[in-house]
């Protein structure tokens, strides 16, 4: 990072203060889901809207929920409260949730040619998320980073093109085989899609963005560029065009020795990994490209005990010598005892 580029940080944010090469005494940290069933507040609230999207689309429920966590435990972000399927909701495909059972969309179909959806990103749809952003910049301590976020596109047409979660994505897999110009339009519209999106967050008051690639695990070695790594880098080369200071986390959940890739070729600030990557290798190959955020598996926060303290402990070690972010290596479980919450983030701040 140049001295320039560190002069325009707000030096009171220290996850910002982090996204622009600024070592702090101890790791900034967030929790992916932060804001979820695990709190027993964010259930209380939850159960005022039947519907999870109209949830989404709710400023003061959205706002409530967002801020919750910081509260609770003074994280250093807080994440936008919204989910990566707003943007399939606002291309007009309409985005619905099954108690327990996950997301529903009716799926798209190769032949029609994209015809059941909008050409461009309806934002008008998306004007409560906007709203919940200026609220929530208004009440957050000013510490406190502001995260907002979409989904890479390569994740969000997986829901798009089989309709609900599919572990190993084989719809879209085989679309990308047997249709890949089809594929390749329908990235495209989530690539300008996102930009906008992510512009008006931007706009709105978020500090930086993180893009979640849910599914980077299920590419092949062939496949990771163009479905994942170059729509991602035209996400970030898009935004920065009207907003060249934006910061941006990359995500790419399960992509082993590709991390690098999403460090070094997406343009992004930091790169987040998963639960089942070394932080070991993590430190010695990633850190000295880009700052690292993670990766405490979930399920050791659910355990407590030695357990999680000894993790705790091993990964703030293994990244004290570069640029850290604490966080899981993937979203916290409505299982977790708070109490081992608390005990978390005592340890990373002691
Ligand atoms: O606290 C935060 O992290 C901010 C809000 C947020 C949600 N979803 C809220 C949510 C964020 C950043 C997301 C991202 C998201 N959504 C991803 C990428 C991250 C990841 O987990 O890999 C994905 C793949 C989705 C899609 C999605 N949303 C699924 C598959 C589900 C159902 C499964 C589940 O966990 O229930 C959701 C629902 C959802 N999104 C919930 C929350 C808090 C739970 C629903 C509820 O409270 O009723």
């Amino acid at each position: 990072m140049t001295q320039s580029v560190n002069k325009l940080v707000s030096v009171d944010k220290p996850l910002l203060a982090t996204l622009n090469g600024v070592q702090q005494k101890r790791p900034p940290i967030w929790i992916m889901r932060q804001a979820g069933r695990y709190l027993p507040e964010y259930r209380e609230v939850r159960a005022r809207s039947k519907n999870f999207i109209d949830f989404c689309y709710s400023p003061d429920l959205a706002t409530e929920v967002t801020l919750q966590p910081i509260r609770r435990f003074g994280f250093d972000a807080a994440i936008l409260f919204s989910d990566i399927l707003v943007v399939p909701d606002a291309l007009g495909q309409g985005v619905s949730f099954v108690e327990n059972e996950g997301p529903r969309l009716p799926p798209l179909l190769v032949e029609n040619n994209l015809s059941e959806l909008k050409g461009a990103i309806d934002l008008d749809r998306l004007a409560p998320v906007f709203e919940t952003i200026g609220r929530v910049k208004e009440a957050l301590p000013k510490e406190t980073t502001f995260l907002g976020f979409c989904g890479a596109p390569w994740t969000v047409a997986s829901y798009m093109i089989a309709g609900k979660s599919t572990p190993e994505l084989a719809p879209i897999r085989l679309v990308a085989y047997r249709n890949p110009e089809y594929l390749a339009r329908l990235i495209d519209l989530l690539v300008e899609s996102s930009i906008a999106y992510l512009c008006r967050q931007v706009e709105a008051g978020v500090d930086a963005l993180q893009i979640f690639e849910s599914f980077a695990g299920a590419l092949t070695a062939d496949g990771i560029e163009q479905w994942s790594i170059g729509p991602i880098r035209r996400i970030i080369e898009g935004v920065r065009k009207r907003h060249p200071q934006a910061k941006f986390i990359v995500f790419g959940r399960g992509s082993g020795a590709n991390h690098v890739q999403y460090a070094a070729k997406t343009g992004a600030d930091a790169v987040a990994i998963d639960w089942g990557t070394d932080p070991h290798w993590a430190a010695s190959t990633l850190q000295p490209l880009k700052p690292v955020q993670g990766n405490l598996d979930p399920l050791a926060v659910v355990a407590g005990g030695d357990q999680l303290d000894r993790r705790v402990d091993g990964i703030i070690e293994a990244f004290s010598k570069g640029l850290h972010i604490f966080n899981l290596g993937h979203g916290i479980v409505p299982e977790t005892p708070v109490a081992h919450v608390e005990r978390l983030v005592k340890l990373v701040r002691s």
